[in-house]
């Protein structure tokens, strides 16, 4: 029948939706194991208000032809359709209030040593920045964030254009990206994995490619990545390297040991070991790296990068394939 077909159709993506790397119902952290909760308390509240409307209404039905019903109905509204839901919504507001300090980290936890990380959303992408105790920048990287396992770390949110949102629902709450401010938000893995984040607010054409990766390491890991890293490995005599410098790719993308310093697009860093190109947008391929210099915006509509659609045969592949090299 239609209706059950209807109710297929529903059930398949909230089911599908209930576990995997990008999924607030399956919590990797206990600022996401809060939020789970939250949504389950929330659900049995809303459930109990529901309850309460259906029988007023069953119970209305039926009484409404018999005498001095009036007065019955109205204590009848009065409690089920009133004082309880006013009870139960009072508990599931201070329920989410008493969560909030769990959640966004007051100035106190900015200042202690906690883990800092700054993240900014542009258009379509995420420039990511490692700080140190001072707030001086150790490292930047794009699209792909890590972390150290058990340790709760501070993202400081921004945006240089539009109002985007970073959320990584398996680690915590969303939080605003708002050009001319720094949020923060607050967010610990509890065990290694690679967790799938999005943005959440609408922000232009390729809002829905504007995706990224948060890969939780080992404390030593996390702490030898991040001291090595300054250093990666580049081929500086290849021809790949020179057709990207020689046709400018360098004045947007900085690779980290090299001259290419540019800062207005990604840094392109160890790209090789990067999972996705255009911020989770395609497999990182050098096929797709390829088609993404020739025509960007047609992969990412709206983005910012030009289309590199004139260049000599076969220079679009020798850069990708040098790209993927870099690791
Ligand atoms: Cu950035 Cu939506």
């Amino acid at each position: 029948s239609l209706t059950r077909h209807v109710a297929w159709v529903t059930a398949f993506p909230l089911l599908t939706s209930c576990s995997g790397i990008q999924s607030a119902l399956d919590p990797a952290g206990p600022e996401a194991s809060d939020v789970a909760r939250l949504f389950y308390v929330m659900l049995i509240g809303g459930g109990l208000i529901w309850a309460a409307v259906v029988l007023v209404l069953f119970y209305a039905a039926r009484k409404a032809r018999e005498p001095h019903s009036e007065r019955v109905a109205g204590r009848v509204i009065l409690w089920c359709g009133a004082i309880g839901p006013v009870i139960v919504l009072t508990m599931l507001l201070s329920y989410a209030v008493w969560l909030i300090p769990n959640l966004r980290p007051w100035s106190s936890a900015i200042a202690e040593g906690v883990r800092k990380i700054e993240v900014t959303g542009e258009q379509f992408w995420w420039r990511v920045r490692y700080l140190d105790e001072e707030g001086e920048v150790l490292l930047e990287r794009a699209n792909e964030i890590k972390m150290p396992v058990g340790q709760r770390v501070v993202f400081l949110v921004k945006s240089p254009d539009v109002i985007h949102s970073f959320w990584v629902p398996s680690l915590g709450g969303k939080m605003d990206m708002i050009p001319g401010r720094t949020n923060h938000i607050m967010m610990e893995a509890s065990k290694p994995g690679i967790y799938r984040g999005v943005c959440a607010e609408f922000c232009g054409p390729s809002h829905a490619l504007m995706a990224f990766f948060v890969e939780a390491l080992e404390p030593s890991d996390f702490e030898a990545w991040l001291a090595g890293s300054g250093t990666a490995e580049t081929d500086g005599a290849s021809e790949g390297h020179a057709l990207f410098l020689r046709h400018g790719c360098g004045a947007c993308h900085a690779i980290d040991g090299t001259e290419a310093q540019g800062r207005i697009g990604p840094n392109l860093t160890a790209f090789g070991a990067r999972g996705s190109v255009g911020a989770g947008t395609m497999p990182n391929t050098p096929e797709n790296v390829a088609r993404f210099i020739r025509h960007p915006s047609e992969i990412k509509p709206g983005s910012r990068m030009p289309s590199f659609g004139m260049l000599p045969d076969g220079d679009a592949e020798r850069i990708a394939t040098y790209l993927a090299g870099l690791k």
